[in-house]
């Protein structure tokens, strides 16, 4: 229609700088390997995927799933509120609380969705949140969309942060941080922004997206690891990366879940999460609970491969976990270099602006606890390959 010619017109300056995103069709499950759409007769090593314990196609996590199904139907058929609370809503709610050490928990359909409950809920006209500058969309669009006053800072400059926390203008004050980065992959400073929160009577949100299942001695994520999860106040845990299945958690104190339950128009407003979710999510964070094994083969590899990656002269940034960002600079060249992989048997995705700052288009490689030792060195000899 000629009305939506203005939105082609934007698509083709996206196209003319490198900008353009396009879905990709995977036609096998989610594993070390996939197979796409466009050359579904060759294995394309996978390298781009939060699936990072392999429990998306684990047969227990399946099973769990199609019980719940059989048992429960597919569809919740409702709101939380209305009639779409059931049964395995409950038990991973009250699963995951304990796992937590916190009061209650809240399942969410997705981290987008917890995030934009909470933060469009909680901070109110008069206070203040603090969030890295380099925190999630989800986070970003919430607070912004929210009522209180926001600014932003740099986790390796946290004297700023404390300057804002510092300011008596402001009621309350929320500090949001990621607890592992996702396009960085290094890991905010916990500790000291426990001490900044008790020092100036903050409350700390942190969203374990990318901690949740990879560190800690349980997989509780990187609050647990450094024994701080007492100090996030509350924990924001998205479930469609490292547990594999979908939904997020919120995790607090009652009166918080309580709050979100009366007052969080995208948790009211919504219907439930197909209770099959619910169930396997359970059965993931069990797994994830009784078998450290896999989260620890997870960090090895990308111990390894952080080495590998330095050794051979490729900028990692400041990552210390299972995601390693190859940053190569501009987009024309992260698409370039996806290319390469591509050609070569991988599938990574280019991620540019504006989901990295501009310059700083990268590859995201993401390490998964199955991948193979041979998997690992083939993708270090394309890289080379490309480097040179
Ligand atoms: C830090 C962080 N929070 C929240 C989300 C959103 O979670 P979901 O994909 O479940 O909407 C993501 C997704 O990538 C994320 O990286």
């Amino acid at each position: 229609m000629r009305e939506f010619e203005y939105l082609q017109r934007e698509l083709d300056d996206l196209r003319q700088a490198n900008l353009l995103r396009r879905l990709r069709e995977i036609v096998s499950s989610q594993g070390p390997v996939v197979y796409t759409a466009e050359d579904p007769k060759h294995p394309k090593i996978l390298f781009c995927s939060n699936n990072y314990l392999n429990l998306a196609s684990d047969h227990r996590v399946l099973s769990a799933a199609a019980a719940a199904a059989k048992s429960w139907g597919f569809g919740a058929a409702a709101s939380r509120l209305i009639c779409g609370t059931m049964s395995p809503h409950r038990d991973l709610e009250t699963e995951f609380a304990r796992w937590m050490k916190k009061e209650s928990a809240l399942y969410f359909p997705s981290g987008w969705t917890a995030n934009q409950a909470l933060l469009t809920a909680l901070p109110k006209k008069g206070d203040l949140v603090l969030m890295d500058r380099l925190d999630h969309a989800s986070i970003v669009d919430a607070v912004r969309g929210g009522q209180a006053d926001f600014r932003t800072y740099r986790r390796d400059q946290l004297g700023r942060l404390e300057k804002h926390l510092s300011n008596p203008a402001y009621r309350r004050k929320f500090i949001v941080t990621e607890s592992v980065f996702s396009m960085d992959g290094d890991r905010a400073d916990l500790a000291r922004l426990a001490e900044l929160k008790n020092r100036y009577k903050a409350i700390l949100i942190v969203d374990e997206a990318h901690g949740l299942g990879c560190l800690g001695p349980t997989g509780g994520g990187l609050a647990e690891e450094l024994g701080l999860t007492d100090q996030a106040d509350i924990i924001v845990a998205p479930l469609g990366k490292a547990v594999g299945s979908s939904g997020a958690m919120i995790a607090s104190e009652q009166t918080v879940i309580d709050y979100l339950i009366n007052k969080a128009r995208p948790f009211i407003y919504t219907t439930a999460p197909p209770p099959a979710c619910a169930a396997a999510a359970l059965q993931a964070i069990r797994i994830i609970q009784t078998e450290p094994d896999r989260p620890k083969r997870l960090q090895d590899k990308a111990s390894r491969l952080r080495n590998r990656f330095s050794e051979m002269g490729l900028n990692i940034g400041q990552s210390t976990t299972q995601i390693i960002p190859v940053i190569v600079g501009t987009a024309e060249k992260a698409l370039d270099w996806a290319a390469g992989l591509e050609a070569k048997g991988f599938f990574v995705l280019a991620i540019r602006p504006p989901t990295v700052p501009k310059g700083t288009a990268r590859l995201r490689i993401s390490v998964q606890s199955e991948h193979s030792e041979d998997q690992l060195t083939k993708l270090c000899e394309v890289l080379l390959a490309l480097k040179k």
